[in-house]
């Protein structure tokens, strides 16, 4: 099914109205993750071995918006072209540090439901199952996406 005009902006009209809070959105994206599955923090080598506190990191924030602008981007590019393409100079480093690092389908999963938690936080006054589609459908392309890239590393 197509990805229309309307549902690109469902995802980038909610994305504007909160990308300024992304540093803290991005923290209370990553406990959610965690909270789900203590586990998944020891895939984040800059999180081992580390006395920064989880708030403080500078990675983890990183990290976590890319996740909400690579997905609003995927949106766009969704409507435009109809399909997403990872910039050529991300591509290989990208995916090679994901399946170096043991991502997996069910990590993909579980940022899924953690991200679509966190928007449906963030703007319950806008929120709707059609955003909630549209932020799905997006991110379902963009991982479909990586994972083409994530060959296992030679
Ligand atoms: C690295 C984005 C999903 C764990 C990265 C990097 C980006 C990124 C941009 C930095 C690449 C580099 O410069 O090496 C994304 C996006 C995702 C996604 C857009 C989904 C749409 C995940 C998931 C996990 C994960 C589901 C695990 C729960 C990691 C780890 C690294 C990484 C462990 C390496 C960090 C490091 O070595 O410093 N990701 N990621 N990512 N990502 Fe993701």
């Amino acid at each position: 099914m197509a990805f229309t005009a309307e549902k690109e902006a469902l995802v980038v009209d909610s994305w504007n109205a909160i990308k300024a809070d992304a540093a803290e959105l991005g923290l209370k994206f990553f406990l959610r993750i965690f909270e789900i599955t203590p586990s998944a923090s020891g895939l984040f080598p800059f999180l081992r071995d580390t006395s920064v506190p989880l708030e403080k990191n500078p990675k983890l924030k990183r990290h976590a918006m890319s996740v909400f602008a690579m997905t609003c981007e995927a949106a766009v590019q969704l409507r435009k072209l109809g399909r997403v393409i990872l910039k050529e100079t991300t591509i290989k480093h990208f995916g090679a540090t994901h399946a170096k690092a043991g991502i997996t389908g069910e990590h993909f999963e579980l940022m899924r439901y953690a991200l679509l938690e966190t928007i449906r936080e963030a703007v319950p006054y806008m929120w709707s199952p059609k955003m909630r589609n549209a932020w799905a459908e997006s991110y379902d392309q963009l991982v479909e996406a990586i994972k083409k890239e994530m060959r296992p590393v030679a």
